[in-house]
């Protein structure tokens, strides 16, 4: 029986993983988010009524579990008490001991904010598509070693040397390199204050409590954002996410070490998006395309952004099986191909006259390649209500078989709509 299990994004993140973490969650007692901060969005349905969460773990919508922040995510404060706001007024923050912050997870500060929004103007056609929220600029100064942690927020004289020494060479970059008003260190110092003084209470080392935890026999899931071709070391870079999005950040962004770790599942769509710049060979740029993000509300839940849309890439999924060493794979959406005639799934990349079956490293390779197609044939039938794979149309059933097959992993839970309800359990990673 798998203890331990860790949830990542198998494509270019959106995949739903909150929805999979949300009907996990009740098989486990922790939930960890492992890294990244807010340009994460994560969607669940409950009870009709529908959460967008960007830092706390999606398990915070179950009652009685241990949600923790780890030391790999960056922390934007205001995004956070804005968060808990929101949870508190629905009701569904009934119990505060129930969120734990890593006192190693980096802040994200206002000049991250805005040297991540003016980077990307001066970049203008080579512009990465990032969300603006200071997620770059943050992991830079944490890599830097000049970042300022969470637990500093308890410190107030460390706080106020750490933001003095920041602010010297940020205001000096904002204003003689990109021409930008600099900040008041007086503004942050008050503004981080008064926020330490309403996160204090959830600030500890979780290391110590996930190490306790897992001695205890406790079932932890580990809640991964974006997903692996974001991967700032295996995505398609430089069009990545600053972070590493990967099942092996799992235990370095929580501070266990990878021998506790279990099982590790992927989650994929049944095709394929992607929000912001960067290669995506099997793009649909027409109205098929279009079709896709309609039926499937392809709309990011951070920006708004509308998501490109495509069909699924095998290549890259086996890719993406060997990065995380992916025991399982959750397969969402697939109700939103319920109208197709045909549904095409990308088993090779034709580049140069030569046919590559493994994800190519390099971006500009990636973006000259065309996808070579299996062309299979739609179920035209609604599956919404489907509640067992038996039950699934016979042609839903090929295709899923069929990338089964392809990525050499197999498919353990099939999403068939937003509900927590519309999903298909083969079979739950905790047992
Ligand atoms: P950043 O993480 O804001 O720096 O953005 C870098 C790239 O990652 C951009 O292409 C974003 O659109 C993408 N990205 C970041 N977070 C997410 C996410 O949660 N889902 C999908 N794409 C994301």
């Amino acid at each position: 029986m798998a203890k331990n299990v860790v949830i990542v994004g198998a494509q270019w993140g959106d995949e739903g993983k909150g929805k999979v973490v949300d009907i996990l969650s009740e098989y486990a007692d922790v939930i960890v988010r492992f890294q990244g901060g807010n340009n994460a969005g994560h969607t669940v349905i409950v009870e009709q009524e529908k959460f967008i969460l960007h830092l706390i773990p999606s398990g915070i919508l179950r009652k009685g579990k241990k949600c923790i922040i780890g030391n790999g995510v960056v922390v934007d404060p205001a995004i956070l008490l804005e968060e808990i706001d929101m949870l508190l007024a629905k009701g569904q923050f009934q119990d505060s001991s129930n969120l734990l912050i890593s006192e190693d997870a980096h802040l994200i500060m206002p000049y991250h904010k805005k040297l991540d929004v003016v980077r990307e103007r001066v970049r203008g056609q080579y512009k990465i598509g990032t969300t603006g929220r200071g997620i770059g600029p943050a992991y830079e100064d944490k890599v830097a070693r000049c970042g300022i942690r969470c637990g500093d927020l308890l410190r107030e004289e460390v706080l106020r040397g750490k933001l003095k020494t920041n602010l010297l060479e940020k205001n000096h970059l904002l204003q003689n390199i990109y021409h930008e008003d600099c900040f008041a260190m007086h503004d942050i110092y008050e503004q981080y204050i008064s926020y330490a003084e309403k996160i204090a209470p959830y600030i500890t080392n979780t290391s110590i409590y996930l190490d306790e935890a897992i001695k205890a026999g406790k079932r932890i899931l580990f809640e991964g954002a974006q997903g692996a071709l974001l991967d700032v070391d295996h995505g398609t870079y430089p069009f990545v996410t600053s972070s590493n999005t990967v099942a092996g950040e799992a235990a370095t962004g929580s501070g266990i070490g990878p021998t506790k770790i279990d099982k590790v599942v992927g989650v994929s769509k049944a095709y394929t998006t992607r929000v912001g710049e960067g290669p995506f060979p099997t793009e649909l740029k027409g109205e098929e395309g279009m079709r896709l993000r309609e039926q499937g509300g392809e709309y990011g839940a951070t920006t708004g952004r509308p998501r490109r849309c495509g069909w699924f890439d095998a290549v890259a999924g086996i890719y993406s099986a060997r990065i995380n060493g992916l025991d399982g794979m959750i397969l969402t959406k697939l109700d939103v191909l319920d109208n197709l005639d045909k549904i095409m799934i990308c088993i090779g990349y034709r580049y140069d006259n030569n046919i590559l079956k493994d994800f190519p490293s390099d971006s500009d390779i990636l973006n000259k390649c065309e996808p070579v197609y299996e062309i299979m044939d739609g179920w035209k039938e609604p599956t919404s209500n489907v509640t067992k794979f038996s039950r699934l149309p016979k042609n839903a059933q090929k295709y899923i078989k069929r990338l089964e097959e392809l990525i050499e992993v197999s498919i353990i839970i099939v999403s068939v709509g937003a509900g927590r309800k519309e999903a298909i359990m083969i079979e739950n990673p905790f047992q």
